[in-house]
């Protein structure tokens, strides 16, 4: 009898030891699963982007400077070309004023109404200027 107890005891303690490892087991792989889930989020998350001389934060999608004038300039000059072309143009007003009749008369770019011109030409003069 007494040795049969003994046998039953350790039985079960080598089954609470199965439990508690396979728990733990259980355990560490949920644990690294959250873990790769927050790292592909973190990843996923479109980084913001800011211009060095300005301190102003650049549009994700355009990466033109998002200053004053910026929607008016998304709208108008981000249609036809990619705006890297805009990014790594340096004018000044009178030259970005003749990129833009250029355009209007070789490249099918619509003629701006004055305030709408004004809000572009001071926006590039402003930021991609030199
Ligand atoms: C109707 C189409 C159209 C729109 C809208 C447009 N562009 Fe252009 N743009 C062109 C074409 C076509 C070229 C020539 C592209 C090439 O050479 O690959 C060009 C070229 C340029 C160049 C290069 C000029 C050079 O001498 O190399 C700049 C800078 C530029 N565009 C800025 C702008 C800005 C700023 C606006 C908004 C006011 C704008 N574009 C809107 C069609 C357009």
């Amino acid at each position: 009898m007494n040795s049969f107890l003994r046998v039953l005891g350790q039985f079960a303690f080598v089954i609470i030891l199965d439990v508690l490892v396979v728990g733990l087991i259980y355990y560490e792989a949920e644990r690294s699963k959250v873990a790769q889930a927050n790292a592909r989020a973190e990843a996923a998350k479109p980084v913001t982007m800011f211009d060095p001389r300005t301190g102003l934060e650049l549009n994700h999608r355009t990466r033109l400077i998002m200053g004053d004038g910026y929607p008016v300039v998304e709208r108008e000059c981000a249609q036809c070309h990619p705006t890297q072309i805009i990014r790594s143009y340096r004018a000044n007003r009178a030259e970005w004023l003749d990129a833009i009749r250029w355009m209007q008369a070789e490249k099918g770019l619509k003629k701006f109404d004055s305030k709408t011109e004004e809000t572009i030409l001071t926006y590039l003069e402003n930021y991609y200027g030199r």
